[in-house]
């Protein structure tokens, strides 16, 4: 059976968003605010993966801060990515960004939630790019986390509030700027969220870096979003709704 262009989720969420005309191919110049503005980025974590989405956003026209713990070593990373790229603290990009990108490792997200727990609940979108991996941040944290249902639903009781969508989890950074508006059928983006108006701006926001997102359920399939699942890695829509309508 073909696929239709977009889920009843995807098109329910766009029209909540008032951006209905995206599914009748009058795709807006820009993803926008629910006040319709052009929604200014930040990211905390401005590494691989981090890095590389801000400079897509920003080579789409958004005004972008990157931050880290250490904004200073992110002058290359500004000089690369251009005018539209500044460097922050957390503090600043948490006041600068109307969505915020978090790329860190996930051992970091709770000490995150203590000290922008606040902040970050007021925006329209959280973008939730980080995993536990148990390499890097230990497998007792790995096993805590799937202990509470997976990435998804760990990132909602640390950010409490927040209109989460997790997405770019599993799909390497190295691939996104290769992969960003390539020609054809773009590449899928696997995305999990509960708040729709938040679903709705992520998809906008993934088109307009040169993406189609695929929005395979609420925060709890945020379990599969995760490198090593077979959501994980480079895919079409097509095969990502295949593979999304096979997860329990
Ligand atoms: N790399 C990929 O291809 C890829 C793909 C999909 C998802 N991810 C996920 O994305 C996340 C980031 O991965 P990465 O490869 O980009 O890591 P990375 O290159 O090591 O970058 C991590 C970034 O997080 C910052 N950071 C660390 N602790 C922080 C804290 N407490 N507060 C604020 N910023 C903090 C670091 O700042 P400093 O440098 O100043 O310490 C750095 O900018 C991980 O959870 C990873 O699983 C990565």
């Amino acid at each position: 059976m073909m696929n239709p262009p977009f889920s009843s989720v995807d098109r329910r969420a766009l029209l909540a968003l008032g951006v209905g005309g995206l599914t009748l191919g009058l795709s807006p110049a820009f993803a926008q605010t629910s006040d319709g503005a052009k929604p200014k980025i930040a990211t905390i974590g401005a590494g691989r993966q981090g890095g590389a989405l801000g400079t897509l956003f920003a080579k789409a026209g958004y005004q972008v801060m990157f931050s880290a713990l250490d904004p200073d070593a992110l002058k290359d990373l500004v000089a690369a990515a251009g005018p539209n790229t500044q460097a922050g603290t957390t503090a600043q990009a948490v006041a600068f960004g109307d969505v915020i990108l978090i790329a860190v490792p996930y051992s970091a997200m709770e000490q995150i939630g203590r000290d922008f727990g606040s902040g970050l609940a007021t925006k329209q979108l959280v973008l939730d790019i980080s995993n536990p991996i148990g390499g890097r941040d230990g497998a007792d944290l790995v096993k805590k986390i799937n202990d509470e249902g997976g990435a998804g639903l760990a990132t909602a009781r640390i950010l409490p509030g927040a209109r989460i969508v997790r997405a770019f989890n599993a799909i390497n950074y190295a691939a996104l700027p290769r992969a960003a508006h390539r020609s054809g059928t773009p590449l899928g983006v696997p995305i999990a969220g509960d708040d729709q108006k938040a679903v709705a701006l992520a998809t906008a926001l993934i088109k307009d870096i040169g993406f189609e997102a695929v929005v395979v359920g609420g925060l709890a399939k945020g379990k599969y979003l995760v490198p090593g699942t077979p959501l994980a890695g480079e895919h079409t829509p097509d095969e990502l709704r295949k593979i999304a309508a096979g997860l329990s």
